[in-house]
């Protein structure tokens, strides 16, 4: 099936393995492309949490697969070392063959401006009308659509209002959230959407090396298991209803909300929170005893039942195309 995301990613199945933070290792990311859809290395993923010195583990990627995959820029200007450590990474990306680029948060102008000279192209994530007029400006080519059922950083939009609320600006729409199933992707495309950007799913897979704790979680969870928590990250994020998560409570303490009510004090507030955010996400995904249980995972859940190669989702959603 061919549609304006299959020709601008070179791919096959307009299928995405969204970008994600801490689960997108390497050999996942190539299964997916192998396959014939795309997966999306996660910077801070790749070198932090699986270890891979950046280039090395784009050719790792490379080793697996001569299909393209892409990469995710979390352009959220806040602070200006972050922003030339992700400058580079675009920079070793483009050497090393990349051209699809997901930004999410922030102003992807930069981002296009660095890209496109070489044939690169940018999809932008937008929850709603504001953010995608500021990426079309910016010359995102094209929109991932992240709506109220998405794992991470859910919108607050259903899918087919999200969509009806971004096709006036005439570029390809891609949903993100709520697709578990291959019967879930066909219905998006139906709705006019020109393919699916899938986290949830792509964690319960063999080659996601998240614990099985973790995998298993979203396996047991259901869709009303999925909350929105501000305690990690300081803006909501969908996670899993764990009994920590529970003890935690979901709302930001009075001492954070106050943080936040400043602007120059919400740059720093959002600094730490990240920081932070980095360090505890990794350790709680990654602990093979499972113990601490805090978990991302989007209401896609109610429709995963069984860990499987990434392959074998890919193909299986080809088949309902
Ligand atoms: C655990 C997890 C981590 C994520 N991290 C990122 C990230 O680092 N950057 C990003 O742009 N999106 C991130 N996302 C969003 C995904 O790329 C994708 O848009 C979303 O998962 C789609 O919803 P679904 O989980 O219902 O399939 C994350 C999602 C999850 C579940």
């Amino acid at each position: 099936m061919e549609t304006p995301l299959t020709r601008d990613a070179g791919i096959r199945v307009p299928l995405i393995c969204g970008a994600m933070y801490p689960c997108s290792n390497p050999e996942l990311v190539a299964a997916v492309s192998e396959a014939g859809a795309i997966g999306i290395v996660q910077p801070i993923a790749l070198t932090y949490v699986h270890g891979h010195e950046f280039r090395a583990g784009l050719r790792l990627i490379k080793s697996v697969t001569a299909k393209p995959f892409g990469m995710n820029a979390l352009i959220e200007d806040s602070s200006s070392i972050y922003r030339r450590r992700m400058e580079q990474w675009i920079a070793v990306a483009l050497e090393e063959g990349v051209r699809f680029f997901v930004t999410s948060l922030g102003n992807p102008g930069w981002v296009v401006r660095m890209v496109e000279p070489v044939g690169g192209i940018v999809y932008h994530d937008v929850t709603e009308r504001k953010w995608a007029e500021k990426g079309a400006a910016a010359g995102a080519k094209g929109f991932i659509a992240v709506n109220r059922r998405a794992g991470g950083h859910a919108g607050p939009r259903d899918a087919a209002a999200l969509l009806a609320e971004l096709s006036p600006f005439g570029l390809p729409v891609v949903a993100a959230g709520g697709v578990g199933t291959a019967e879930e992707f066909r219905a998006m495309l139906d709705l006019g959407y020109v393919g699916v950007q899938c986290g949830t799913r792509f964690i319960a897979t063999s080659e996601c090396l998240v614990s099985e704790h973790y995998k298993r979680a979203i396996l047991a969870a259901d869709e009303e298991d999925i909350v929105l928590s501000e305690r990690i990250t300081g803006v909501p994020v969908a996670v899993i209803r764990t009994p920590k998560v529970v003890r935690m409570g979901l709302h930001a303490g009075p001492f954070a909300r106050w943080m936040f009510r400043g602007r120059r004090r919400k740059r720093w507030l959002r600094m730490w929170y990240a920081l932070r955010s980095i360090r505890s996400l990794k350790l709680a995904s990654l602990d093979p005893k499972g113990g601490d249980e805090y978990w991302q995972a989007g209401k896609s859940v109610a429709g995963i039942t069984s860990i499987e190669p990434a392959g074998e989702i890919v193909r299986a959603f080809a088949r309902a195309l």
